[in-house]
């Protein structure tokens, strides 16, 4: 069987970065680096895929997926060296004729890339088929030597190359993909470098020497960025945010002002949905068709439902209902869940509460460990004192359906107010409120049935 296995070079201190994190674990709108090229090799359907650990490793291992293979390269000792410590597990492996390397901080690399290098190699039968890139300034990469009639050398690294090597603006990109059999034989008769490491990039001149066919194929910086410093990672951020809200424009979400929309690489959004400028969607945020999001809002890890304004306003881990209007200046924190066609006004806060279905909460209010029923109207200035001081403890409020709270209720929790029942604007709640009661005062008291609605 004519399969690849793919090999992920991860090991790296990444001292560059000058961070406690290791480097692939740094993130790139929104994800750790390495899991794009992961997610890569996973689209370009190899049958293995096996990542090399070093720094860090236990770390790097928890953010991977089961399925993902890995081995630990005891120390960094080059490129070449990380890859053979991936021999013990695949050399003999006869199911897999290629072996698609590429190195795990390049994360806008894509699942085509990797398989027009496989196809590329079978069909050239060559022993070495691998990417570069033209780059107007190429410092910090491998430069490609070609001799005259444009065959390809061998590739030198910058701490190696001399100043007319320098010069050279084609580079390595870092992905290759490798005759198995080939490979795994001839890997270790790389030579130790001057530096003291094995230079992966050797295998290119050794294929040359024994006469095997070495092809290339260009893709662009867009594709192929690595990440070294930081400097690095946030061209790494722009390029690949920039990919997001093209893919989402073309899938038909208006981006008014593309340079100030930010959106994470997991977030999914409907059509007809539009982005105003200065938004950020983060985490695994979902937003339905037909939104209106911003301006001037961030949304994480939150479920959005269709027809949704959201104006101005912070929502984080919360789950909002159809039709529902929030903002300007309103924050959902986690554990809100905004029913469909409620209204969540200026200066209100919502925190582990439900708010029923066409309820209604137009001005400076905090509702927290609650739960408010169906068209319920919230007065101005409303709030549930669901903290007790005293004992620590946060205490929950229910509302029933079609209650009305007048402006500046105090609900004292644990409080339960009952269906339509009626609260005057001031008063303090601390005792349950039966349904379709009214009361008044500090502390609320009956004062009469309410009036059946009209
Ligand atoms: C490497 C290439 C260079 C190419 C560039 C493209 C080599 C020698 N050089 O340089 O030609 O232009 O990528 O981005 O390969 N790693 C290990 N174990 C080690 C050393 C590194 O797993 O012992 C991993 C790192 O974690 C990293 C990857 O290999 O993910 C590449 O290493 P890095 O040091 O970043 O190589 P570059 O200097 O970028
Ligand atoms: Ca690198």
């Amino acid at each position: 069987m004519s399969q690849t296995a793919a090999v992920i070079l991860a090991a790296g201190l990444g001292k560059r970065m000058r961070s406690d994190l290791p480097k692939v674990l740094h993130r790139v709108a929104g994800r750790p680096m390495l899991q794009y090229v992961v997610d890569a090799a996973r689209a370009a359907c190899v049958a293995r895929i096996v990542v090399v650990l070093g720094h860090g490793g236990e770390q790097v291992r928890a953010a991977l997926d089961a399925g993902i293979e890995t081995v630990v390269q005891p120390e960094q000792r080059g490129t070449a060296d990380a890859v053979l410590t991936a021999r013990s597990l695949l050399d003999g492996d006869s199911t897999c004729q290629d072996v698609l390397i590429a190195n795990g901080d390049c994360p806008l690399l894509t699942g085509a890339l990797f398989q027009t290098l496989i196809a590329e190699r079978r069909r050239s039968g060559a022993a070495i088929a691998m990417v570069v890139t033209p780059l107007p300034d190429p410092t910090g990469y491998g430069r490609v030597l070609r001799d005259d009639s444009g065959h390809v050398l061998g590739v030198v690294e910058e701490a190696a190359a001399n100043d007319a090597e320098r010069a050279i603006r084609e580079v390595n990109a870092g992905v290759y993909c490798i005759d198995a059999a080939w490979l795994w034989e001839r890997l270790p008769a790389v030579p130790r470098s001057a530096s003291g490491e094995y230079y992966l990039t050797d295998l290119v001149a050794l294929a040359v020497a024994d006469e095997r066919i070495v092809r290339t194929i260009e893709a662009p910086l867009e594709i192929t960025s690595g990440v070294n410093d930081r400097r690095q990672l946030a061209v790494a951020e722009r390029q690949l945010r920039d990919r997001i809200r093209q893919e989402l424009m073309l899938a038909g979400v208006t981006i008014l002002d593309p340079s100030t929309t930010y959106v994470d690489s997991m977030v999914t959004i409907g059509r007809d949905t539009t982005l105003y400028p200065g938004t950020i969607i983060e985490g695994s945020t979902v937003i339905g068709s037909g939104c209106v999001i911003g301006p001037y809002s961030r949304i994480v890890d939150s479920q959005i439902g269709a027809n949704v304004i959201v104006n101005a306003s912070v929502v984080e881990q919360a789950k909002v209902g159809d039709r529902v209007k929030i903002g300007p200046f309103s924050h959902l924190r986690p554990g809100a869940r905004i029913e469909a066609d409620a209204y969540i006004g200026n200066y209100a806060e919502v925190k582990n509460a439900r708010i029923g279905a066409a309820s209604q909460m137009h001005h400076f209010s905090y509702i927290g460990d609650a739960d408010i029923g169906c068209g319920v109207n919230v007065g101005a200035g409303t709030i549930t004192c669901n903290f007790d001081s005293e004992s620590g403890v946060k205490n929950r409020t229910t509302v029933g359906d079609g209650a009305s709270l007048g402006s500046d209720t105090m609900l004292v929790a644990p409080v339960n107010v009952g269906e339509r029942a009626m609260t005057g604007a001031g008063s303090v709640v601390n005792r349950d409120v039966k349904p379709e009661m009214v009361v008044v005062g500090v502390p609320a008291r009956p004062l009469r049935r309410r009036a059946p609605p009209s």
